[in-house]
Order: C-alpha cells, then sequence, then structure tokens
C-alpha cells in the first residue's frame, strides 16, 4: 500500500539561458507560453496552468512535478516524508510537497491548482478504411500549422539504480508497472510504470525509470497531440521552422503511441504521441526484451540503428546487460563483506 497514489505527471521543469529562444521552440511545438515572475511558462490546451517551466540559468533538468488527487493527500505524503505541504506560488496557485528522490532529482508534488477552460480539439473526421467508410461526399483538407499538445503525459529518467528508484517511487506515489524492461533474462534495467486510478483508466506509463550507462537526467518529457494528422502537421512544422529531429515518425511497440521526438535549443528532448495504450489497476504487469524498447513496428529506426553499419540489437543487450550485472555485483559487495 502507497503512501498517496498520484493521478498523473503535473509538469517538467527546467533550467534555461535563453528564455525566449525557449518560447519560441515551445511555440513551434505546441505550447502556448507566457512569463511570469520571471520564469516562462507553457500550457498545453486541456486548461492545466502549465505543463513545462523554464527558469533562467544554465541549461539543465531541475524537477519532474506529479500531481495527488487532494490537498489532504499533499499532507499525508508531507507527514510520511517530515516535510512542510507549502503554497505553490506559480500559475494556478495550489499547493505543493518537494522531496528529493535516490538519485538527487527534484519531485515536485502538487495538488488543487486551479484548472482554465479546456479546449478540446474538434472530433477526428470519419476515416475511410477497406473495413468502412464513413466519410462520404466529404474531403479532408488540414492547414499547415503547430500540432495542438493537449497535455503533459509522462517523462523518462535514468537512474543510477532501477529497483532502489522504482521502490522509492512506488512507495510513495502508488505506481504500477505496465512493462519492466529486461536487457536480459531477470537483468532488469527499467519499467514502464503508470498511475494507479483503480478501475479508470491510465496511460500505459507516465514514468520511465532506466538504468542506463552515462550521465544522469531527464530522457524525455512527452506531450500528447490531438490526433495522427495533428502529430504529422506538427512533425511538418518543426521541419519547416528546421526545429532539430531526434527520432520519429514511427510507432512503439510498448505503450503502442504513435511517437515523434524533437530536441529544443539546449538540447532536451521533447515527445509528441498520440494513440496510447490505456489501463486499469486490474492489468498484470508484463517483461519484454530490450529489443521491444530499441525496435518500432513501424516508422523510423532508432537512432542507433539508423547509421551506416548499427550494432547488432542482439550485442547492444548483451554488453548492457554485462554492465548492469557488474553493477548488481558491486552493490552486493560490501553488504556480503560486512555481514
Ligand atoms: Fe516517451
Amino acid at each position: 500500500m502507497s503512501v498517496i497514489c498520484v493521478e498523473d505527471i503535473a509538469h517538467v521543469r527546467y533550467s534555461a539561458p535563453d528564455l525566449p529562444a525557449m518560447c519560441s521552440f515551445l511555440h513551434d511545438f505546441g505550447l502556448a507560453c507566457f512569463e511570469q515572475a520571471g520564469r516562462l511558462y507553457a500550457r498545453g490546451t486541456d486548461g492545466r496552468s502549465f505543463v513545462h517551466v523554464t527558469e533562467p540559468g544554465p541549461a539543465r533538468f531541475l524537477a519532474l512535478g506529479l500531481r495527488a488527487e487532494t490537498v489532504a493527500d499533499l499532507e499525508k505524503l508531507a507527514a510520511h516524508e517530515g516535510v512542510a505541504v507549502e503554497d505553490l506560488a506559480e500559475p494556478g496557485g495550489g499547493k505543493i510537497v518537494r522531496l528529493t528522490d535516490p538519485d538527487g532529482y527534484s519531485v515536485e508534488v502538487v495538488a488543487g491548482q486551479a484548472k482554465g477552460e479546456a479546449a478540446l480539439p474538434p472530433a477526428d473526421p470519419p476515416r475511410n478504411t477497406v473495413a468502412a467508410k464513413p466519410r462520404q461526399r466529404a474531403t479532408v483538407r488540414l492547414d499547415p500549422a503547430p500540432a495542438q499538445v493537449w497535455r503533459i503525459g509522462h517523462a523518462v529518467l535514468k537512474v543510477r539504480d532501477f529497483r532502489r528508484s522504482e521502490q522509492w517511487y512506488k512507495e510513495r506515489f502508488g505506481f504500477l508497472t505496465s512493462d519492466e524492461v529486461e536487457a536480459a533474462p531477470d537483468v532488469p534495467l527499467g519499467a514502464f510504470m503508470r498511475c494507479n486510478r483503480g478501475d479508470k483508466l491510465a496511460d500505459h506509463h507516465t514514468l520511465f525509470l532506466a538504468q542506463l550507462p552515462g550521465e544522469l537526467g531527464i530522457l524525455h518529457a512527452a506531450f500528447e497531440v490531438a490526433n495522427l494528422d495533428d502529430l504529422m502537421l506538427g512533425h511538418q512544422h518543426l521541419k519547416a521552422q528546421k526545429r532539430q529531429p531526434a527520432w520519429g515518425v514511427g510507432r512503439h511497440i510498448m505503450g503502442s503511441q504513435v511517437f515523434d521526438y524533437w530536441k529544443d535549443p539546449f538540447g532536451n528532448e521533447l515527445e509528441h504521441w498520440t494513440d496510447g495504450d490505456l489501463f486499469t489497476a486490474a492489468d498484470p504487469p508484463q517483461k519484454m526484451p530490450l529489443s521491444a524498447l530499441l525496435a518500432v513496428q513501424w516508422g523510423a529506426p532508432n537512432p542507433m540503428f539508423a547509421g551506416k553499419l548499427p550494432p547488432p540489437q542482439g550485442l547492444v543487450s548483451f554488453f548492457l546487460a554485462l554492465n548492469l550485472r557488474i553493477k548488481r555485483l558491486l552493490r552486493r559487495k560490501p553488504k556480503e563483506s560486512a555481514a
């Protein structure tokens, strides 16, 4: 039983040395920006006050924001952690509990923020397929434009010790594993985790913790767009604006979503996605191989495999598994010698 069950991701927070440059990118990405108290905020169309924050400073990731259902939940969490519930002096107000995870990431748990009017995109036009042709005597005409970002959906954090971080996040926030990814049998490298919403539907993943080699940091934050046409219009727009592509378009295996990754001017990766899987708390966790993380159902190959001489996926799995096994062994040693 976890301390609370968060209902969703709330925001991601970065710092950057040039807020106008960040604002210009976020506009092309499909978010609406505004400045308040020296910070740059960006929101989607779901009515939430903000989903992306940039503070002035050197380019880096600052915090992951999660949303609790109620302020009472924040109080429960704060009591468990021995910290205070603070007023959130940002757009939408509300309350916040600030925590630090085992890798030193700041985790900002918020509740009670004011929510504005949502601007739902128009209903999808009927699609004609071989199986059914509901669009009759009507055309499809799309105007070039940035994607219509509806909401923030998930973030991916690199961690030093997956099991340690998994326990920390699950104990406090109630996350459930959708897919645990293994570099080799019994060598987990991470998991796609979703919010525990009981019998309500939740995204396949709100948080993915990944124990991968290299520096710690956020791998990407992801934002839901209106539909497939909207994602492709967004791709065209970002390309026309000469923004830096990272990976896409394609359809993932775990989560099933159609994805499109871009880099902001400071090297942070942001994803557009649509048509992802939804599960309830009753759906059991799965174990999946690393190859399912790297491969796509269709579309652009993972950049790691897009070169002229791509490394075989089996070789990547082997070395990653070896790396994880060695780290696991090194972590055990002090305990064994102390016993
Ligand atoms: Fe993603």
